[in-house]
């Protein structure tokens, strides 16, 4: 009994430490955090689909040995798609109503992935058709992203189904804009489920990738908070490097700027860095240090001598937004393409 007992404590143990007996390839980060959600599981494919992941990742590394600005552009889209209506691959879908879809949103500007995610279904679709959903497709993705630049490889749970509907007015309302501040950033996070802790993780997501100058170049360079002049709380010498990349009174300028200059393909801690050196683009970067709990965990990060706290949050962190409304079991669909054309 006593032996039984101790058995049970093991096995309770190693499951909240995310050891999963059996799983092939065990990630190196593996805590999967929180109560699960009905209907996600990891491995979900195991019988369906056994190759799905290793089918995942062998797309994922064509796709970012091609073209490496290809890896961040993939995380940001699992955000815009989990943070609108749940990971449900809805930001895939093509709208044909006069407004448009979430595609066609104003916060959606640059995101690229789209033929990306498309490349991957078609191979899920000629290995295991109609199994494989677009909003598992779509986190898989990120998480390859991640690994593939350095960051942490975590086990996902998949399971999810894909949404039939698609509005740009869901995603103007849902995603924060690079203006906000640490208020807003806090209450768009929290309707989703999402603490400050998230926040302040997943925003170390920006280590990695580009943004255009029409994103910050006015709030930050030439028109701080509607006046001629420049955000005092800029590093001098950073906006005078940004100011030779972006046009003045630009509105529309697509001149990308690597969002951490450093190391901008590395997943590392230089962005906590960044904000804390006032070398962050957005004003949602630097709008972390105005939250004592924000600015204590960035604090903490920049002056980090291993990045093992950051990845064991971060984990912890894409875990939940992994969560945020999906739809399992009976719900959505499982589609043969993922920009199908719907309304
Ligand atoms: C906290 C609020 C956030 C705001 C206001 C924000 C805003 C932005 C903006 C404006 C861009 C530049 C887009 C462009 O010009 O093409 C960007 C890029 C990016 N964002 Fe965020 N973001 C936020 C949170 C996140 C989160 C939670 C993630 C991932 C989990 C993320 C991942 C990325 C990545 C990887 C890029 C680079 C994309 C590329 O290189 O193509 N962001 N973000």
């Amino acid at each position: 009994m006593a032996l039984r007992l101790l058995q049970l404590v093991v096995l309770v143990v190693a499951a909240a430490a995310g050891f999963r007996p059996g799983l092939a390839n065990p990630a190196a980060v593996s805590v999967l955090p929180g109560l699960p959600v009905a209907g996600l599981a990891v491995g979900f494919y195991k019988e369906t689909c056994p190759q799905a992941e290793e089918l995942v990742l062998a797309e994922m590394r064509d796709i970012v040995g091609r073209d490496r600005t290809l890896g961040p552009a993939l995380l940001r889209f699992m955000f815009h798609d989990c943070l609108v209506r749940g990971c449900d691959a809805s930001i895939m879908l093509v709208s044909k109503n006069a407004t448009g879809g979430e595609r066609n949103a104003i916060p959606s500007y640059g995101l690229r992935g789209f033929d990306e995610i498309e490349q991957i279904k078609a191979k899920l679709e000629e290995a295991c058709p109609l199994t494989v959903s677009c909003a598992d497709i779509i986190v898989m993705a990120a998480r390859d992203a991640i690994y593939l630049c350095d960051g942490p490889r975590y086990d996902v749970e998949t399971g999810r189904r894909d949404g039939k509907v698609t509005l740009a007015f869901d995603a103007d309302n849902d995603l924060p804009p690079p203006s906000s501040n640490v208020v807003d950033l806090k209450t768009y996070f929290s309707v989703k489920g999402l603490g400050w802790k998230d926040l302040v993780v997943l925003s170390g997501s920006h280590t990695i990738g580009r943004a255009s100058c029409s994103t910050f170049a006015s709030d930050r360079l030439y028109n701080y908070s509607g006046h001629a002049g420049q955000d005092p709380s800029l590093d001098k010498a950073y906006a005078a490097r940004l100011r030779q990349a972006c046009e003045a009174g630009l509105a529309n300028d697509t001149t990308l700027v690597d969002m951490d200059p450093i190391s901008p393909y590395t997943f590392d801690l230089s962005y906590y860095r960044d904000v804390v050196s006032n070398t962050s683009l957005f004003l949602s970067d630097q709008a972390l240090l105005d939250d004592r709990w924000t600015r204590a965990y960035v604090e903490r990060m920049a002056t980090a001598e291993s990045p093992d706290e950051f990845f064991a949050d971060y984990v912890v962190a894409i875990t939940n937004m992994a969560r945020i409304e999906v739809l399992t079991g009976d719900n959505g669909e499982i589609r043969k393409v993922c920009a199908a054309h719907v309304d």
